[in-house]
């Protein structure tokens, strides 16, 4: 008797969360069918009548019956999304590229908050992007590419970009202000410089890392290509390491970084920077080497690492720079002797001063100084 009940208890509360759950699900996702041209008879196997959406063809389910993917890209499918969509709260993937989707961007499907991927590019929609898609915080990809959308990128995702998890965010190639498309790498250099230092004066807050245009940022100056030509984040309070990245943007001809509090060493990757004109990290704390990569730097007028805890010796490889005009490495822990020859000739001992460890200029047809010495 005792286990019969119990039997029919579990079947009862089985039933309920079938009828509560999938049936509403089954209904939303019945709404979009019908509001939908199928020419391809995709949603052919989305039958109302059958108890939960969980058997249909591209949809899927958790072990509670409850919808976590719909997989519906490339399947003809014409006509809008709708509002019904919100109530699929278990939902992970919505996955509905390259169709013939159009209208708007329903705010419902900001309540989808265990989205972790949201694919409509290469559709039709128009209008918004609703600023409820910020509430998205599990979102990781979020695809709105080749659309109609017009308006601006909601605030919300700044934050779900630096504090979140959205990895991908592509919002390219709609009607969207503010989005100029920077290249990637542009992108890539300049955020992870804002990820990688702290910024207690929020020098850096303009840096908002959606696709908005780096040029209007504070700081950063572009060319008319919408190219970073200068970073001018001189005395700023900045700490934190340099990133390689920044090797990156090739047409930057002023990196000014001095004055701050930075550690660690100089990526060599700054050898990257053919456009540089002026590689300005004096007065911080940046230890290492001086990357003899820096002899790439074909146009360098202004080389200033003064007052560092730079150590190593100085690249001979630096005397072929022919443009540099200035150089001070003062005050730091170099070593060795330091190179005489080609663009170094008009150097004077000041560039090299307060470097205990540096014992003088090579003398050039002579038994150099540097011959075996051990210095690192
Ligand atoms: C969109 O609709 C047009 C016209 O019906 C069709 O030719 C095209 O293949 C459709 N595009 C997609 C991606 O389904
Ligand atoms: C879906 O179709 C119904 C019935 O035709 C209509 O009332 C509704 O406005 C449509 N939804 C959208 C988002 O177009
Ligand atoms: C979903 O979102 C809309 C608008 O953001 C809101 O009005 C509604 O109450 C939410 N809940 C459901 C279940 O759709
Ligand atoms: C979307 O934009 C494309 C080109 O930008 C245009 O050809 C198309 O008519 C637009 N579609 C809608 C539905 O507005
Ligand atoms: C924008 O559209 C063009 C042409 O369709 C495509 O080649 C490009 O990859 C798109 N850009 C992005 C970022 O998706
Ligand atoms: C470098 O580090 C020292 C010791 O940690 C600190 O006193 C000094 O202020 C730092 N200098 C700069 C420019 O950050
Ligand atoms: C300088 O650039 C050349 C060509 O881009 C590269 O092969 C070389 O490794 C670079 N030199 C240094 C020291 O990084």
């Amino acid at each position: 008797m005792a286990s019969r009940a119990l039997v029919y208890f579990l079947f009862a509360s089985a039933f309920a969360v079938v009828t509560v759950h999938c049936n509403s699900e089954g209904d939303a996702l019945n709404a979009w069918k019908n509001n939908l041209s199928d020419p391809n008879g995709i949603l052919q196997s989305w039958d109302p009548t059958i108890v939960n959406p969980c058997t249909w063809l591209h949809i899927t389910c958790n072990s509670e019956n409850s919808v976590t993917r719909v997989d519906l890209g490339s399947a003809g499918l014409q006509g809008p999304l709708v509002p019904e969509l919100g109530v699929l709260r278990n939902l992970q993937y919505l996955q509905v590229y390259n169709n013939n989707i159009t209208g708007s961007i329903p705010a419902e499907i900001g309540n989808l908050t265990n989205l972790i991927s949201l694919d409509l590019y290469l559709n039709q929609l128009s209008g918004h992007i609703p600023s409820f898609l910020g509430n998205l915080k599990s979102l990781m990809f979020l695809r709105l590419n080749n659309n109609n959308l017009t308006g601006s990128i909601p605030i919300g995702f700044s934050q779900l970009i630096l504090y979140g998890n959205l990895r991908i965010m592509n919002v390219a190639n709609n009607s969207l202000a503010g989005t100029v498309h920077p290249t990637k790498s542009t992108r890539d250099a300049l955020y992870a410089l804002r990820r990688a230092v702290k910024d207690p004066l929020g020098v850096l807050k303009s840096w908002d890392p959606t696709l908005v245009d780096p040029c209007t940022w504070f700081h950063v100056t572009c060319d008319s290509d919408n190219r970073v030509t200068r970073l001018d984040l001189g005395n700023g309070k900045l700490s934190g390491k340099l990133v390689p990245e920044l090797g990156k943007l090739e047409r930057l001809q002023y990196l000014e970084l001095y004055m701050n509090d930075l550690v660690g060493p100089m990526p060599k990757e700054l050898g990257g920077l053919k456009s540089l004109v002026s590689l300005d990290l004096y007065h911080n704390n940046l230890t290492g080497s001086i990357p003899s990569s820096l002899s790439n730097l074909s146009n360098l007028k202004f080389l200033r690492l003064n007052s560092n805890r730079l150590v190593g010796r100085i690249p001979r490889q630096l005397t072929k720079l022919g443009n540099l005009k200035i150089l001070d490495v003062s005050n730091n822990d170099l070593c060795g002797t330091f190179p005489t020859s080609g663009s170094f000739s008009k150097f004077t001992e000041e560039s090299f001063v307060n470097n205990p460890r540096l014992e003088g200029p090579e003398l050039m047809g002579f038994v150099r100084y540097n011959v075996g010495g051990d210095c690192k």
